[in-house]
């Protein structure tokens, strides 16, 4: 619906990734002549004068907000311009999004290849629910290692699954390779990209089928709104719409699209200086006889740290870090007990900095067993770098350690 006063927005192909961060997926309003779309919170949309016309289930004009609404739809387009995907479809959560893929394209019988180190949900999803319920086999494979990935395929093999950047180890996969083991098995790749928002990486230029997002986390970025995404091949999108959406139906509200939309416009610098502050809060972290150890891509001692910089091309390693203080559970509660610019919450990407004390052992639960020796013998910290000025994150760390040691050794 755009108007004679204004070129037509939906155009953003041609532009740079800052410029379509602004500009992607918005409308001048047709009625109100607003240059931002606004929040549209209506469940149906008027019907053309002969009914007859429309399909019921279709997804690509507003009809009902299930099937599709002006915010959601704008969202979608913006989405799949920064991804550079052919099609989108936005979600009420990164897990809706995650579910959406598997429940659209796995038939009982089908077995997948997940990463070993992905966000907590999909390991009980293909532990436990997938399994059970449906059938469905999964085998979890260090997907860091290029022939195991290739020794867990079967010819019932649908789908490979894997983050670009783990939850919570810092695992590297090299989608490309990853990507061509796939395909040459037949079967499609789902990438989770959460960690590496574009422009740090974009999974469908490197062979993968979809790329999901927790819209949650980096995409909005303010930590206050809910949503998820599925970005890739027109086809299989318009599957997960008709199969997974409409008929399931985890739709995002528009208020949370909107303001996913809204926090998704300053991506570009938010990321840069997520990423800038990360790194030094990693060499400060490793720096420090009190640290046990860190896991970030950008430190040389990471496992993966050659195939991130090869994979990531010199646009960074992501704003999150994992690491553990020396000493056992309860010195972990304490030092994030003595953080008082640091918050103590889960989720991640948002504007302030997170941390979250995941305990390592068994209270860790199963998945523990695939995490590096170090994970499982301090637990973790979980750290999202905030876009707070660096050095009082800094000075946060600095005045926690002292806290919970005494002063460091000179
Ligand atoms: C990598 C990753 N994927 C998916 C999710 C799930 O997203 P949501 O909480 O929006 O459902 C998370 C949440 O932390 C995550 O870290």
């Amino acid at each position: 619906m755009t108007d004679s006063r204004r070129p037509d927005k939906h155009d953003t192909a041609s532009l740079a990734f800052a410029s379509q961060a602004v500009h992607a997926g918005n409308e001048i309003d047709a009625g109100s002549g607003a240059i931002r779309t606004p929040i549209v919170m209506a469940n149906s949309y008027a019907l053309p004068e002969d009914a007859s016309t429309i399909s019921w289930s279709g997804t690509d004009v507003p009809l009902y907000t299930r099937n599709s609404g002006a915010n959601q739809l704008g969202l979608e387009r913006k989405l799949a311009a920064l991804e550079h995907g052919d099609e989108a479809v936005a979600l009420a959560s990164g897990v809706a999004a995650l579910h959406a893929v598997f429940f659209t394209l796995l038939k009982s019988g089908d077995h997948v290849v997940v990463g070993d180190v992905t966000y907590e949900a999909i390991y009980r999803l293909f532990a436990e629910l997938l399994p059970e319920k449906y059938g469905i086999t999964a085998t979890f494979v260090d997907s860091a290692d290029l022939d195991a990935v290739r020794s867990a395929i079967r010819p019932e093999t649908a789908l490979v699954h894997v983050e670009v950047i783990g939850n919570p180890t810092t695992k590297v996969t090299d989608i490309a390779a990853v990507s061509d083991i796939a395909h040459e098995a037949g079967a499609l790749l789902s990438v989770d990209s959460t960690f590496t928002p574009p422009p740090l990486f974009r999974p469908l230029e490197h062979g993968a089928d979809l790329v999901v997002h927790s819209l949650t986390k980096y995409i909005n970025g303010h930590g206050d709104a809910m949503g998820g995404a599925v970005i890739g091949r027109g086809d299989l999108i318009r599957r997960i719409k008709a199969d997974a959406m409409v008929d399931v139906g985890g739709v995002i509200s528009p208020f949370n699209a909107w303001l996913i939309m809204r926090g998704s416009v300053t991506l570009p610098l938010r990321l840069r200086q997520h990423q800038e502050s990360a790194q030094h809060v990693a060499q400060f972290l490793q720096a420090d006889p009190r640290v046990a150890f860190v896991a970030y891509p950008g430190l040389a001692t990471h496992p993966q740290h050659e195939a991130a910089v090869r994979q990531f091309e010199g646009r960074g390693f992501g704003g999150m870090l994992a690491f553990a203080v020396d000493g056992d559970s309860a010195t972990q509660d304490r030092f994030v007990a003595n953080l008082r610019v640091v918050t103590s919450a889960v989720s991640l990407g948002h504007d302030e900095s997170l941390i979250v004390h995941v305990a390592g052992g068994v209270d860790a639960g199963p998945r523990v067993a695939f995490y590096p020796e170090e994970f499982r013998t301090f637990g973790h910290l979980r750290f999202s770098i905030g876009l707070e000025d660096p050095e009082d994150i800094l000075a946060d760390l600095q005045a926690a350690l002292d806290a919970t040691f005494g002063e460091a050794p000179h």
